[in-house]
């Protein structure tokens, strides 16, 4: 008999420890089902055997669903509130902040976040840890390389202080990957690193189903230091932040209550 969309689930969940049943169903299937018809396979069954077999395959199949779009500075109007609010708060209280950039893609989000905490910082007591449960995408963020348009929400003044061209793309500048570390970490299944001042988790929500979602929240409040910040994605705001011990602070700014 054929495999069903239930039977391919449970086999990526043995062979990689990647839990689809937690992402949204509909929309990863429909991606899923259109990758396989595209690449020529017949059904979830020989797809899954080409997986087994070809290392490459899987790293590309891993990196299809796990969708890494970003780009530097991403919904600009929400890092001047961080820049002009949130951060010189924090600061104040706290002196060295401890900052978590999960699920950070290919490494945009956290070196914006270097860049902006660079003007109120010097570099060498800047640190962030980046996680993301792609190993390509965190491979491409060590690399720090990336073409103009990834770069077009930095102001110009950065992107020169901060960016060096190289074959046609830009790389960023030394100094300024020093500040990060990445590191590989699942959402849904790793623990999470404590006492954060600030936490960045932005545009992975969107792709969870409610039940992860509620997991993730209480998982980010507990990462959280007392009156630490939670910064997410555009569309992602909290409807009842009350029910995790968050207090909207400003659209898209959450505070451990
Ligand atoms: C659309 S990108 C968002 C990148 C960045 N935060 C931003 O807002 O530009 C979503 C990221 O979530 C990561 N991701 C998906 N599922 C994850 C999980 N279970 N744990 C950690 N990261 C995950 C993907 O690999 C991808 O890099």
């Amino acid at each position: 008999m054929s495999w069903t969309y239930e039977d391919f689930k449970k086999a990526i969940l043995d062979l990689t420890g990647i839990d689809l049943s937690s992402y949204k169903e509909k929309q990863m299937k429909r991606r899923i089902d259109s990758l396989i018809s595209r690449s020529g396979y017949d059904g979830y069954q020989t797809y899954y055997r080409a997986l087994v077999e070809d290392k490459e395959k899987l790293d590309r199949f891993l990196n299809y669903i796990t969708i890494n779009v970003s780009e530097f500075f991403r919904n600009p109007g929400q890092w001047t509130i961080l820049e002009k609010e949130i951060l010189p708060d924090l600061l104040k209280k706290h002196g060295n902040l401890k900052i978590w950039s999960a699920a950070c893609s290919s490494g945009e989000e956290p070196y914006s976040l270097v860049m902006l905490l660079a003007k109120f910082l010097p570099l060498e007591r800047i640190r962030i840890l980046a996680t993301d449960i792609d190993r390509e995408a965190l491979d491409k963020a060590r690399k720090g390389i990336y073409d103009a348009r990834s770069l077009q929400s930095i102001p110009q003044e950065l992107v020169h202080r901060y960016f060096k061209p190289f074959n046609g793309l830009f790389a960023i500048d030394p100094q300024i990957k020093a500040c990060v570390e990445f590191r590989r970490h699942d959402l849904l299944n790793d623990p999470f690193p404590g006492n954060c001042h600030l936490i960045l988790c932005r545009n992975v929500m969107i792709y969870f189903t409610e039940e992860a979602k509620v997991k993730i929240y209480k998982k980010l409040h507990e990462a959280l230091y007392p009156d630490g910040v939670l910064f997410v994605g555009s569309t992602e705001q909290i409807i009842i932040p009350h029910m995790y011990g968050f207090q909207p602070l400003k659209p898209f700014f959450y505070k451990k209550m």
